[in-house]
């Protein structure tokens, strides 16, 4: 029986999705009630260990960005099996987001639709936290960065990559309506690259934004190209985008959950004929299942991350999705996760 399902997720139904996403932040601040169990939550398999460049993974299902974005979830995000967690986007100072409601469900679908804005406490909470971070798991940690001008990743950058595994750029949020739109372009996002060089140390990853349904534009390719030119570990580009609903303040969010995990594939598949293995895909939108996380592994990904399917399935998904994994590869006699990167091997429907 899935517990949360059963038990946890009626009682979270009964609030606003916000309210509900505060409330579990601050379960799993609490560490609860996962904590006792921690050890049995990671599914210990060599099979499922990767490279994320030169980052070395336990397994392949990552929690993305934007369900701790202040890092105060890490001693339960940390200990519930997930290979690596992000925090963020973290941003240099306060900022408050968008008037609510800004986030709602669609239950049906399994998807949320999303109007945050960035909301942040600033990088110094975000960096406490991080420095406090028991990291006694051996789940990794990635800090998201974002900004509305390239001066806000260059404050954020130097004080948070002595504290991650590795920090991930976000390009753009799509739901900040501050941000200059500088990084939308190659010579801006090369400008930003360029100016990080003297001062990086740490692993760097780049999170760009989708155009819409189906496959990446040009425009978007060539903000990648920039990306893998400047010798980025890892790229994402979720299937993700925005879509109306009239019960958030604004009108419309980004969307996120199952209604994107086809397009998310399709961005895999094209951006792994394009980069082979000159550099990592994290693939992320709609991931749920131990098969979404073949599927995208074969066509081309590193890992599998997400946010929304937490959400829905609670705590267990990481363990779960671990475990599915496996059966479906051991059942084709694959003999690991990095053999079946791109290795195109299709699941029956
Ligand atoms: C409530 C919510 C908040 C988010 N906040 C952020 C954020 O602060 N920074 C970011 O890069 N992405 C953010 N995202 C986007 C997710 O990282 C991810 O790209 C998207 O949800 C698709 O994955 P999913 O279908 O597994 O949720 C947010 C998504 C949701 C649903």
């Amino acid at each position: 029986m899935n517990t949360y399902k059963a038990l946890v997720r009626p009682w979270l139904y009964r609030l606003d999705p916000e309210r509900s996403h505060h409330l579990a932040e601050r379960l799993l601040a609490a560490g609860f009630p996962w904590w006792p169990a921690a050890a049995s939550r990671f599914v210990d398999d060599p099979r499922l260990q990767v490279d994320l460049g030169d980052l070395h993974l336990p397994n392949p299902v990552g929690l993305a960005p934007g369900f701790d974005k202040n890092g105060r979830a890490l001693p339960g995000t940390l200990k519930l099996g997930f290979g690596y967690v992000s925090v963020g986007s973290v941003l240099p100072r306060y900022r408050a987001g968008n008037p609510r409601p800004r986030i709602a469900r669609l239950v049906r679908d399994e998807s949320l639709v999303n109007d945050y804005g960035l909301p942040s406490e600033g990088v110094s909470a975000a960096a406490k936290r991080l420095r406090r971070a028991s990291r006694t798991t051996p789940t990794k940690l990635i800090v998201n960065i974002d900004g509305v001008s390239q001066s806000d990743y260059l404050q954020t950058f130097p004080i948070l990559q002595p504290l991650a595994d590795a920090v991930e750029i976000s390009t753009l949020c799509p739901n900040n309506p501050d941000d200059s739109g500088d990084l939308q372009s190659p010579a801006g996002l090369n400008r930003l690259l360029t100016d990080l060089e003297p001062i990086r140390q740490s692993r760097l990853f780049v999170k760009i934004m989708a155009d819409g349904p189906g496959p990446l534009s040009d425009k978007t390719l060539a903000l990648v190209e920039t990306a893998v030119r400047h010798g980025v570990a890892a790229i994402t580009v979720p299937g993700t985008w925005r879509v109306m609903d009239t019960r958030l303040a604004r009108g419309s969010g980004q969307n996120s959950g199952r209604m994107t995990f086809p397009t998310t594939l399709t961005i895999v598949k094209q951006l792994y004929e394009i980069t082979g293995e000159r550099v990592a895909i994290k693939a992320l939108g709609g991931i749920a299942t131990g098969r979404d996380v073949f599927r995208v592994i074969a066509a081309g990904a590193t890992t599998a991350e997400l946010l929304t399917s937490l959400v829905y399935e609670g705590w267990a998904q990481p363990r779960r999705l671990a475990r599915e994994l496996l059966a479906l590869m051991a059942a084709r006699g694959i003999p690991s996760v990095q053999a079946l990167r791109g290795s195109q091997i299709r699941l029956d429907a």
